[in-house]
């Protein structure tokens, strides 16, 4: 076997063999593997596809190109739940929580962010001392503990990945339902939880630009995830303007505290409410997503899904008190607002420039090893339908360096006004199990 008749088979639009798939992937990882002829391969991938059988096989080949994550000795199932990646996304710091507090386990690997997109490691991290570095006997005792624990991925999970999305990203190969599914589920099924709950974003802040391609990106992750026996299931929602108001590190988990706190946004509360119920029902902890939603909206009420969250806070060396004493987390020195040029009604927020003005501020990073500035970001102060007054406030930026006129000119025209009202569309499009 050779590259050179695996990328030419590939380019005349044959199906790849189990033995070819795992062939590159082994070799791809082993190092023995020239960039440009992996590089071509993606490109055939992206124009010529690959089956379900190909996809399947290219997933299993790279989820066990390094670590596999053993989580039998957590006692129950372990959920997971996995987001293709929003802006103002803070979901798994509420939902964790959640529904380790209803009884359910979650043992949660996440990453950092790059991009637009926020990385829930990075946002935990703003919680003075919190550590998401521990080893995987103490990350296993704290689930059998407190039924939760989020920790960063380690270095060897999954490294045929990092390969290939680092390829990928300077190819122009990215976007391809085949390898986006690969990429995703291989983390998942090495990061060895029982069932995966999948939010697949779709709209400007999103991955995928339309409804139709996340919702075939999701069905091609449910069929991997259910064909190696996890219940995999997805929630389809928009991303055409950020979740809750808050963008960047401190101010999204407060905003996740404020939630837990059932004083949060209402579309995050929805979101978290409804992946809850389903995680749940996944997990067997109830029969039926009606139960399981009463439930969940008993330990908001009650404040024990705050009250588990703290235990996290504890139970991961971070201060527990930031939850009641807010002043606690980093902030920004310097605060400006953001006023609308015209009344009308708020009709767009273009959630990815949103997104790259936070990063700018360094609330992201541009580049892998760039530092964060945990207090910095910016507020909303309105969502689309919103009515506003000519120089009402559209958003307050959060920032530590002076800001130029022009930097908030851009961040003015992310917000599109309409003279006649807006309905916005709803969050969640549909289910897929
Ligand atoms: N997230 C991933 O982990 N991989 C992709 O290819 C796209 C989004």
């Amino acid at each position: 076997m050779n590259m050179i008749d695996i990328i030419s088979k590939k380019r005349d639009g044959q199906a790849l063999s189990q033995a070819e798939i795992q062939y590159w992937v082994d070799a791809m990882v082993a190092d023995q593997v020239p960039d440009y002829q992996s590089s071509a391969l993606l490109m055939a991938i992206y124009i010529n596809g690959f089956n379900e059988q190909e996809t399947s096989d290219l997933t299993l080949a790279m989820a066990h190109s390094g670590d596999v994550v053993d989580l039998s000795s957590i006692a129950g199932k372990i959920a997971d739940k996995h987001s293709t990646g929003g802006v103002g996304d803070k979901t798994s710091l509420v939902l964790t929580p959640l529904v380790a507090a209803c009884g359910g386990k979650v043992a949660k690997m996440s990453g950092k962010g790059l991009g637009h997109t926020g990385g829930t490691i990075d946002k935990l991290a703003a919680i003075p001392g919190f550590s998401t570095s521990l080893d995987s006997q103490r990350f296993i005792q704290q689930v059998n503990d407190i039924n939760c624990a989020i920790i960063e991925q380690t270095a060897n999970l999954v490294p045929a990945d990092k390969i290939l999305y680092a390829l990928r990203d300077v190819t122009a190969t990215v976007s391809a339902v085949p390898l986006i599914a690969s990429s995703i589920m291989s983390k998942k099924l090495a990061s060895g939880a029982d069932t995966i709950l999948l939010d697949v974003k779709y709209g400007d802040g999103a991955f995928m630009a339309t409804k139709e391609a996340a919702i075939e990106l999701a069905e091609t992750m449910i069929s991997i995830g259910n064909n190696n026996n996890r219940d995999t299931r997805a929630i389809i929602s928009s991303m055409e303007q950020p979740l809750g108001y808050s963008i960047g590190n401190a101010l999204e988990v407060k905003e996740a505290i404020d939630t837990l706190r059932d004083e949060g946004p209402e579309d995050l509360r929805e979101l978290c409410v409804e992946a809850a119920s389903i995680m749940l029902v996944q997990s067997k902890v109830h029969d039926d997503i009606e139960s399981a939603k009463a439930h969940v909206e008993e330990v908001l009420a009650s404040h024990q899904a705050l009250e588990k969250f703290k235990e996290m806070i504890q139970a991961q060396d971070g201060d527990p008190s930031v939850v009641d004493f807010i002043s606690k987390f980093p902030k920004s020195n310097l605060r400006s607002a953001v006023l609308a040029p015209q009344s009308g009604y708020i009709a767009k927020i273009h959630a990815q420039n949103l997104g790259m003005a936070a990063v700018a501020l360094g609330a992201g990073r541009q580049v892998k090893d760039d530092p964060i500035n945990y207090g910095v970001g910016i507020v909303l102060t309105v969502k689309v339908g919103d009515p506003i007054n000519k120089d009402d406030a559209l958003c307050i930026v959060y920032h530590d360096e002076p800001i130029e006129d022009a930097f908030l000119e851009q961040v003015m025209h992310d917000f599109e006004i309409s003279d006649k009202p807006v309905a916005a569309s709803p969050l969640i499009e549909t289910i897929l199990d």
